[in-house]
């Protein structure tokens, strides 16, 4: 049995924002790959959340990369806000953005990775034209917005066209999935081609603990890749 390779990036929407810095030191002390942040403006999303200040704020503790997702309106505005706020990658809506190829160009122009991301029915051939220019595509695998939502099976095809989209070019591309991630579903998504694993609630919500909800995926993620 090979051992399946996936990245794990805990996302602090669901942290104890009262001890941020400790929340994601926890993280990171328990194996996490990246650190998740979702930026919502009540207008692409129903739901506001944070900006480039609490970006600032985990870069200071951080020493894993930063994965910003912005579920933002007319994004090129602030990808240079998030550059310099410590982003490492930076992704954008595919429905956010009018000028899609000039966005991702601009993250890249900014020194972060490009990231694309694609609701539940945006389909994996939105992004066909661009797949030179992303370092990773975010499947969202909820409807964007909120943590604690239910995954969306349906989604699992899609990731599985990607994979075959990435493959068939040779690239270099991470596949992540984000919502509903946790001990039962995260087999599923990594089988069909998701290289990292977005989990909010799972992490930081675990009755156990932050290590203990980090573990729990792994276990379940290793578990599953055994029996294939
Ligand atoms: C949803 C966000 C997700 C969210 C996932 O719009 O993009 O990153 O934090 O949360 P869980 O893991 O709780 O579904
Ligand atoms: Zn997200």
């Amino acid at each position: 049995m090979s051992d399946i390779v996936f990245k794990i990036a805990p996302s602090i929407l669901a942290a104890d924002f009262g001890c941020l810095a400790e929340n994601v030191l926890a993280a990171q002390a328990a194996g996490a790959d990246l650190i998740h942040i979702d930026i919502m403006d009540g207008r692409f999303v129903p739901n506001i959340t944070m900006g480039p200040m609490v970006v600032e704020a985990v870069a200071k503790v951080a020493t894993i990369p930063l994965d910003v997702h912005l579920m933002i309106v007319e994004p090129e505005k602030f990808v240079q806000r998030f550059a310099d706020s410590g982003a490492a990658t930076i992704s954008v809506h595919v429905e956010a953005c009018r000028h899609l190829h000039r966005a991702l160009a601009q993250i890249a122009a900014a020194g972060c990775g490009a990231g694309v991301a694609l609701n539940p029915h945006t389909p994996a051939s939105a992004i066909s034209e661009v797949m030179d220019m992303v370092r990773l595509i975010n499947v969202m695998t909820v409807n964007p917005g909120f943590g604690g939502q239910q995954f969306i099976n349906s989604t699992l095809s899609k990731i599985r066209n990607l994979r075959g989209l990435i493959d068939s070019i040779g690239a270099d591309i991470d596949i992540e999935v984000d919502g509903g991630i946790n001990s039962a579903t995260i087999g599923a998504a990594l089988s069909a081609g998701a290289t990292v694993a977005i989990a909010g609630t799972c992490v930081f919500q675990h009755e156990a603990g932050i290590a203990a909800g980090i573990a729990e995926l792994r276990r379940a993620a290793r578990e599953l890749h055994g029996e294939d």
